[in-house]
């Protein structure tokens, strides 16, 4: 580890490697990322807009709904992972009607004050360390009567894996996710308009493929471990033991997500 740089860089460092070398893979286990965006984006208001920020676009599967929705903006896709926006540059995601890809951090927006309508957000900021920091650079981006929109994870998101993992060593193996209270206290200076909470199961046939679209995604990064977060050979037969008392009664190996959908305005 480098000593010279902060704990924090170096997590971010990890988390844009991780999706920028699954770029190419991330699509063909993004299914609860695309239900979720899909729910996200039917949240959005009907009105016309000069422009709207896809803020951890990934691979950018919202980036053409958003021009559907909003036919005359300008779509901005943001990523802290370079992969995922060469992975849209090349795989023309779209969207016609002008969009820029901006590689950036979601907590140190490069963008000036008070100059975007919307930000929309589906499953990344997850990934922020710091939420004060998101949320104030919201608030600074944002027009008055702006809006954000974020759909984030819960922590009893991933608590089957957090569970057999405990039963195997007392390492952190599965990130924990700040609680509703605290995100709302983060975003203060936003006025909060809606918050619902839906929990989606998703199943896998065993454990190796619950662990695979994973780290297909790009997604089995854990703060404060060098390596992805699973476990050598004993241990991952460890794991399968302990995970198979939660098997369910059709067979399956169930993950559940707890998804935050919330909405503010900039009053
Ligand atoms: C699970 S993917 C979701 C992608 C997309 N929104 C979707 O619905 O498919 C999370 C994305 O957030 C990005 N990300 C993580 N931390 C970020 C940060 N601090 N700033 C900007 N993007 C970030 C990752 O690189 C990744 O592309």
């Amino acid at each position: 580890m480098n000593a010279l740089v902060p704990t924090h860089q170096l997590f971010k460092q990890q988390i844009a490697n991780s999706f920028s070398r699954c770029a190419s893979t991330y699509n063909q286990v993004a299914e609860l990322q695309r239900r979720v965006a899909d729910q996200l984006l039917s949240r959005l208001p009907k009105q016309s807009i000069n422009n709207v920020v896809d803020l951890g676009t990934g691979t950018g599967y919202a980036l053409p709904r958003l021009r559907k929705n909003y036919p005359d903006a300008k779509l901005l896709g943001v990523d802290l992972a370079e992969g995922m926006l060469n992975y849209i540059a090349s795989n023309r995601v779209e969207t016609a009607g002008e969009l820029n890809l901006i590689c950036a951090d979601a907590e140190n927006l490069p963008f000036a004050d008070q100059s975007l309508d919307l930000i929309y957000s589906s499953l990344s900021v997850q990934w922020c360390r710091d939420y004060s920091k998101l949320f104030d650079e919201c608030y600074r981006v944002l027009k008055p009567a702006g809006q954000l929109h974020i759909a984030t994870l819960g922590p009893k998101s991933l608590w089957q894996l957090r569970e057999a993992w405990q039963q195997v060593d007392s390492d952190q193996h599965v990130n924990e996710f700040l609680p509703l209270d605290a995100l709302i206290e983060s975003s203060r200076l936003l006025q909060l308009n809606s918050c619902d909470v839906e929990t989606i199961e998703l199943s896998y046939g065993d454990l190796s493929s619950l662990l695979k679209a994973l780290k297909t995604l790009g997604a089995s990064v854990v703060e404060g471990r060098s390596a992805s977060g699973l476990g050598g050979r004993e241990r991952l037969r460890l794991l399968n033991q302990a995970y198979q008392t939660l098997r369910r009664p059709d067979g399956l190996l169930p993950l559940s997500y707890e998804v935050y959908f919330m909405s503010w305005t900039k009053a």
